[in-house]
């Protein structure tokens, strides 16, 4: 294979984000740095196809690939899909076994589209709650990918927010307790430091498919100021175009920060 060709003077070039973001009718210069993505919908799209639940989760990995594709063309540095909540436990036994089965799969097949798109893969939850295969595909492409520093994946697998913030402060407890923190030095950014990943960046956005107007226990401390962005598309139809008309909608907001 030789050298790409270089592209013809005065045409947009289709591997610059900025291009890619101009197409989709967007403002390169306010691209999100953080997406979350509530993925809802898989059962009520099976449903609606006659067909089982789980196909409906099958069906949505393809999604999952569209959204990460994108925004590395995009230029959006972190993405957050809530692939498996702390409350999701309580499923059937028989969908939460395919759910662990169908990311195992995933982490495994995934791995050289995130290797191609030079994607690090994160996780954010109650990791040791998972099974044990699931723990091993993530340890390893998590390490495998540790080196990309401009595009994250994080996965939310069994993840709760109030869990996030029950665990941070159980570690700043302990702080006080070794005599390494004063009660009265914990502010903001103390709590911040002692979240699953305290360098990420605020949520900008959060996406929610499939219609619901909730925020389901979704990275509470990170969205304080972000603006939540609701469509009705179900998750496994979610393509491109949903996800340019989504991030449009973010772009049109006035975001004030509390400020005038
Ligand atoms: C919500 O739809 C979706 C989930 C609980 C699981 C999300 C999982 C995927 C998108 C596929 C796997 C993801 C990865 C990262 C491998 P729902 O079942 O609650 O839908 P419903 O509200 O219509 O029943």
């Amino acid at each position: 294979m030789g050298a790409p060709a270089a592209p013809v003077p005065g045409t947009p070039d289709r591997h610059d984000p900025a291009q890619a973001a101009i197409a989709a009718g967007l403002d390169p210069a306010r691209m999100p740095r953080h997406v979350g993505v509530i993925m809802d919908g898989n059962g009520r799209w099976a449903e609606r196809q006659g067909r089982e639940r789980i196909d409906g989760h099958r069906r949505g990995v393809e999604a999952v690939r569209t959204v990460v594709t994108e925004s590395v063309r995009l230029a959006i540095p972190r993405v957050t899909l809530y692939a498996f909540s702390s409350e999701n436990w309580s499923r059937p036994r028989r969908e939460v076994d395919f759910l662990m089965l169908l990311l195992a799969d995933f982490l495994r097949s995934e791995e050289p589209t995130l290797h191609a798109n030079r994607v690090r893969l994160e996780a954010i939850g109650r990791l040791d709650r998972l099974p044990a295969e699931v723990q091993y595909e993530l340890d390893r492409v998590r390490a495998a990918t540790a080196h990309y520093d401009r595009n994250i994946l994080s996965l939310a697998l069994s993840y709760g927010g109030r869990d996030e913030l029950v665990d941070a402060c159980r570690r700043i407890a302990s702080q006080v307790a070794a005599g390494e923190l004063a009660a009265a030095a914990i502010d903001a950014a103390t709590i911040q430091a002692n979240l699953y990943t305290p360098e990420a960046a605020d949520l900008d956005v959060v996406i929610r498919t499939a219609g619901e107007l909730r925020l389901s226990n979704f990275l509470p401390w990170q969205a304080v100021y972000a603006e939540y962005v609701v469509t009705e598309v179900l998750w496994p139809d979610f393509g491109v175009t949903a996800y340019h008309d989504c991030l449009r909608d973010f772009q049109g907001r006035e975001r004030r920060f509390g400020g005038l």
